[in-house]
């Protein structure tokens, strides 16, 4: 395909969760499928896109057409997705669940029980989107928002903050709806405007999706 509103436009997409070890067999996570991130990378392709995926660990099948490249910890989401906008990106979308600390350090050995309660210290993860977005040559950039309460108030925060062109606000707090499963209903804002979309599959919210972000990246 060669002739979709995103021919000849390269994107990248970060899809799924992170996966931030503790010591060899255990790990902290979340509830990210990956599937809206798969269905926007498919939708892209559609749409005429050279596509870069940038997935943490999920069990979905490559899309036909994108290049995939597998992480698995926030740091090496934001390295891979640093790498993929040196080589030439007009577009990044960020639907990833990352997650937003790690344990300090990571033990080399399998931590034993003991009788004791026992803590984890946490540090901050980078934020990949807010680095993307920071760049001198910054593409057109989509961030996601899960949020459960206010929904519009902090996803257009969100926005102002990381310096994004658009958000995709998600309420999780709806059964059936946003992580993992096949529907999704959101709220897309721009700073002029916004849309809702859904609730429906998150394919037919990803061909909506790239619609709009074609066209609003047309316009900058
Ligand atoms: O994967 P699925 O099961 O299909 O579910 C889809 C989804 C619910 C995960 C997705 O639609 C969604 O809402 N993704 C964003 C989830 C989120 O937790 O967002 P956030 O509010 O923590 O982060 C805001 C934005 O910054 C996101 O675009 C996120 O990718 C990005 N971010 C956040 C932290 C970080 N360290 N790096 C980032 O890039």
């Amino acid at each position: 395909e060669t002739t979709g509103p995103l021919s000849g436009k390269r994107l990248v997409v970060t899809a799924g969760p992170t996966r931030e070890p503790i010591d060899p067999v255990r790990y902290i996570t979340n509830h990210s499928s990956g599937k809206m991130g798969y269905a926007l990378a498919s939708a892209a392709v559609a749409a005429g896109a050279e596509v870069v995926l940038i997935s943490g660990p999920v069990s979905l099948a490559v899309p036909a057409g994108v290049d995939l490249r597998p992480v698995s910890t926030a740091q090496e989401m934001l390295e891979a997705a640093s790498k993929a906008v040196d080589e030439g990106c007009d577009i990044f979308i960020a639907t990833a669940a990352v997650a937003d600390y790690r344990p300090e350090v990571f033990a080399s050995e399998k931590i034993k029980k003991t009788n004791d309660n026992m803590s984890l210290s946490l540090v901050r993860n980078p934020d990949t989107l807010a680095t993307i977005a920071a760049r001198a040559d910054a593409p057109f950039t989509v961030g996601f928002a899960a949020e459960t309460t206010d929904v519009a108030r902090y996803a257009t925060d969100k926005m102002q903050r990381k310096k994004l062109n658009m958000i995709v606000a998600n309420d999780v707090s709806v059964p059936g709806l946003g992580f993992s499963s096949d529907r999704n209903a959101v709220t897309v804002f721009w700073p002029e405007g916004s849309e809702s979309i859904g609730p429906e599959s998150k394919q037919s919210i990803a061909a909506r999706l790239v619609a709009l972000i074609a066209d609003h990246s047309n316009r900058i």
